[in-house]
């Protein structure tokens, strides 16, 4: 059952909007007047600093939440992100990622309530050749991965009402990324070198959030809305490795940019050595989500030239 509001706005509550998701959630939901054929009340929230507050490590505030607020639509763009870090804290990521997303579930179920959800690549153990099916078997191979596979199974176990949309290497012109960090040491070092081995589609916050409420508002105009709710791949279209996306990035650095620039070094992922082991191939099947909702995904390197356009714009002269 969802309980959608008959006189009132719509109540959207989003999670996390000081991260990259999140952000671009409460940024584009700003210039919402509708979703489906409802008025919209954004209700932003991170864990400091926003008028309402919430720490996804303390499951009392989050039924309090929910029940004091009753979102009818709750988008949680908050998580325990720090890949490497969560191999020396499992039970924070484990918390924030695998036991908070469940609580969510059931108090959202109790008031009929849709609860939207991002998971991740990292729930595959990147052995495949061709890009991971919903249906296909998951096997994360570091605690991130193993956090967010909890997270999905504890929402699947407490709700039909939701929307868990797997995603991979988010970037935006804001927050911590890929790109951020690439531009800001290719403009610093002389060389750098970039693994080459793992394969992966960069996908940028502002597409998962466009994204999100265009399926969400296909969902609210469904009268058999159920049929649609689920677990959906959502990436960027196309594929690169993180050297490739260096290249991307440096290649437009170039073009903007006197300074010289770092040189490219690919590298495998053997000679750089993290905490966390990642999956060497993530690519995602979004076959799913673009036949479910009529969408044709865009390929990752337009997104990143939205980007990178806006990065411009904002970077200090
Ligand atoms: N980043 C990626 O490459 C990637 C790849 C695949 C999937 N995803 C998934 O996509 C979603 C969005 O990721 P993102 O890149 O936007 O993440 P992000 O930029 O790291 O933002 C995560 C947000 O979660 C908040 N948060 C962390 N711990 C919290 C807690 N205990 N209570 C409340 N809020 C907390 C952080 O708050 P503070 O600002 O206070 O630290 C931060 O604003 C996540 O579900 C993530 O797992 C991300």
């Amino acid at each position: 059952m969802l309980n959608l509001p008959t006189a009132s706005a719509l109540r959207v509550m989003i999670l996390g909007v000081n991260g990259q998701v999140g952000w671009q959630l409460q940024q584009q939901g700003l210039n919402l007047k509708t979703l489906g054929r409802f008025p919209v009340e954004m209700i932003p929230i991170a864990r400091q600093g926003t008028p309402l507050t919430l720490d996804l490590t303390d499951p009392w505030a989050i039924q309090m939440l929910i029940q004091t607020y009753q979102p009818q639509i709750l988008i949680n763009g908050a998580a325990y992100t720090a890949v490497d870090r969560a191999e020396s804290e499992p039970e924070l990521a484990i918390k924030i990622n695998g036991t908070a997303p469940g609580i969510l579930a059931e108090e959202l179920d109790k008031i009929g309530g849709l609860l939207i959800h991002y998971s991740t690549d990292y729930v595959f153990d990147g052995q495949s050749t061709t890009p991971y099916l919903e249906t296909d078997q998951t096997n994360p191979i570091n605690v991130y991965g193993q956090s967010k596979r909890i997270g999905e199974q504890a929402i699947q176990a407490s709700t039909n009402n939701y929307l868990i949309l797997r995603t991979s290497w988010v970037y935006d012109s804001r927050g911590k990324n890929f790109l951020l960090t690439m531009g800001q040491l290719a403009q610093t070092q002389p060389q750098l070198k970039v693994v080459k081995d793992q394969i992966g589609s960069p996908t940028s916050a502002p597409l998962i959030a466009r994204i999100t409420y265009q399926i969400l508002g296909q969902l609210l105009n469904t009268p058999d809305w159920q049929t649609l709710t689920g677990l959906y791949h959502l990436t960027a279209q196309g594929f690169t490795s993180w050297y490739g996306f260096a290249e991307k990035i440096v290649a437009h650095l170039a073009e903007s940019s006197s300074h010289p620039l770092a040189a490219l070094i690919p590298i495998p992922t053997r000679d750089y050595p993290t905490a966390a082991q990642r999956p060497a191939f993530s690519r995602l099947n979004c076959q799913k989500l673009q036949k479910t909702f009529g969408i044709t995904l865009p390929a990752w390197e337009r997104e990143f030239g939205i980007v990178w356009q806006t990065w411009l714009q904002s970077r200090p002269t």
